[in-house]
């Protein structure tokens, strides 16, 4: 099939290639000629493993097409997918919609024939209806509105787009359904489930799942700081807990809290249609609250094991909100880092992907490009992000010190191998990791 996608963001990009390398020809349009002119000459503008290897191959047989030219991809492609980005508004848990809208106008105005419109970004629930107001009101009868909600996970999306757990249509007309499940074959071939719906329900369940599995992070995360106090292992609950089937066992690992560029805008975003629906969904909002707090635990628990932060030198290892991925945004880290310099720290960081600018005005914040010289005669190593590559680190070798401590909020090490090391390790849940 010819499709175009709009956007070439995270989702647009990722889901773009993947329906190339299907077999399918895929125009990915953005306004940002920069981004075009990068793809265009094989740099892809997102980290994530794998992909630039899988756009080269489908870009080098014409299957993958970059471009500017939103009419031309529009004359081309028989279903259009809207992949922009759908950020919170400013101090509100509203979702912004102007780029979706946007889109939506343009692809009227370049729109002759019968067109399907498909939404994969997340977008509330009515916004499928609110499209569908703008183009009839634009005299655009012949453009059908769908959604297709995504479930990729940053630094695991190639795999999970060729191995979905569901595919997830919503139409309030069924003679859609047909066309997306041809488009889906070859994944529900390999025994993707293929869930139909109202358009309206498959903008909730895109919302009800990141909350679920929010909530899971957020139940286990509570737990663990009991468990601190009551002298037992998280892991175990996890495990004991996620073996019922009914519960199941992902999305159970306590950390720092959850980050990343959906978990905190989609819980938001929930409660945000909750409200406009006048149903007040609680639960969310005490997810939201509880992750929100945790942040602050971190920085209290560093100053316990400190005593003072008064000019104590703290290594970070990994600043991104999870690995494989260079993404940022609402990472602990950024909560972390400052307040730890601001109270007297000097920090060092490193992440596999690179120096971060949100760090760059920070005094005390420096990035070091290895491990070994960012963990060198500190006092203190935080383990935030879970790379394979601070897994099984020689610390004594490497901090090159007496005397020092671990806090690692990943749960990485054996509690038991490393204190008998002499070296002070504290961890996230665990017994005596307070
Ligand atoms: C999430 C969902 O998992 C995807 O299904 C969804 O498509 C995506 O949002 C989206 O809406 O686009 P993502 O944010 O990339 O994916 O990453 P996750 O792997 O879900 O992790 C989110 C956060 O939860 C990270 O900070 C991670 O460290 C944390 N986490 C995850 C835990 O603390 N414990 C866990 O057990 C799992």
């Amino acid at each position: 099939m010819n499709l175009c996608m709009i956007g070439t963001g995270y989702v647009g990009l990722v889901s773009g290639t993947c329906f190339a390398d299907l077999g399918n020809r895929v125009f990915c349009v953005d306004k940002d000629k920069n981004k075009i002119d990068k793809l265009n000459s094989g740099i892809s503008p997102i980290y994530e493993p794998g992909l630039n290897e899988l756009i080269k191959k489908n870009y080098s047989v014409g299957r993958l097409i970059f471009t500017n030219d939103l009419k031309k991809a529009i004359s081309k492609s028989e279903l259009i997918f809207i992949c922009v980005g759908t950020p919170n508004k400013k101090n509100s848990n509203d979702v912004d919609l102007s780029f979706v809208f946007k889109a939506a106008k343009e692809i009227a105005k370049c729109t002759k024939n019968k067109k399907i419109l498909i939404t994969k970004s997340t977008v509330p629930v009515g916004t499928g209806d609110s499209i569908e107001k703008l183009l009839k009101k634009l005299r655009k009868k012949n453009i059908e509105v769908i959604s297709n909600p995504e479930f990729l996970r940053e630094g695991e999306a190639i795999r999970d787009f060729r191995f979905p757990d569901r595919i997830v249509i919503g139409s309030n007309d069924k003679k859609h359904f047909n066309t997306l499940k041809k488009l889906y074959q070859p994944l529900i071939s390999k025994g993707a489930n293929f869930f139909t719906t109202s358009r309206r329900g498959a903008e909730l369940i895109k919302y009800a799942s990141n909350a679920f599995l929010a909530t899971k992070i957020t139940f286990i995360n509570e737990l663990a700081n009991l468990c601190e106090k009551a002298n037992i292992n998280i892991e175990d609950i996890s495990l004991g807990m996620g073996s019922d089937s009914r519960i199941g066992s992902r999305f159970l690992r306590a950390g720092p809290a959850y980050g990343g560029s959906c978990f905190p805008k989609d819980t938001k975003g929930l409660v945000s249609t909750g409200e406009k629906f006048k149903t007040n969904l609680s639960i969310v909002k005490s997810v939201i609250k509880s992750n929100e707090n945790r942040k602050k635990l971190h920085t209290e628990k560093i100053k316990k094991i400190l005593g003072s932060l008064k000019g104590k030198r703290i290594a970070f290892l990994g600043v991104t909100f999870k690995p494989n991925t260079d993404d940022m945004r609402d990472s602990v880290s950024l909560k972390m880092i400052p307040a730890l310099c601001k109270q007297g720290s000097k920090i060092t960081y490193y992440d596999p992907t690179g120096s971060k600018k949100n760090f760059k005005n920070i005094k005390n914040c420096k990035f070091k490009k290895s491990i070994r010289e960012t963990c060198y005669n500190v006092d203190l190593i935080i383990i935030h992000t879970e790379w394979d590559e601070f897994k099984s680190l020689e610390f004594s070798k490497i901090v090159k010190k007496k005397s020092f401590s671990i806090f690692d909020l990943r749960n990485l090490y054996n509690q038991n191998q490393i204190k008998n090391k002499n070296i002070k390790y504290y961890s996230v849940g665990r017994p005596n990791s307070n």
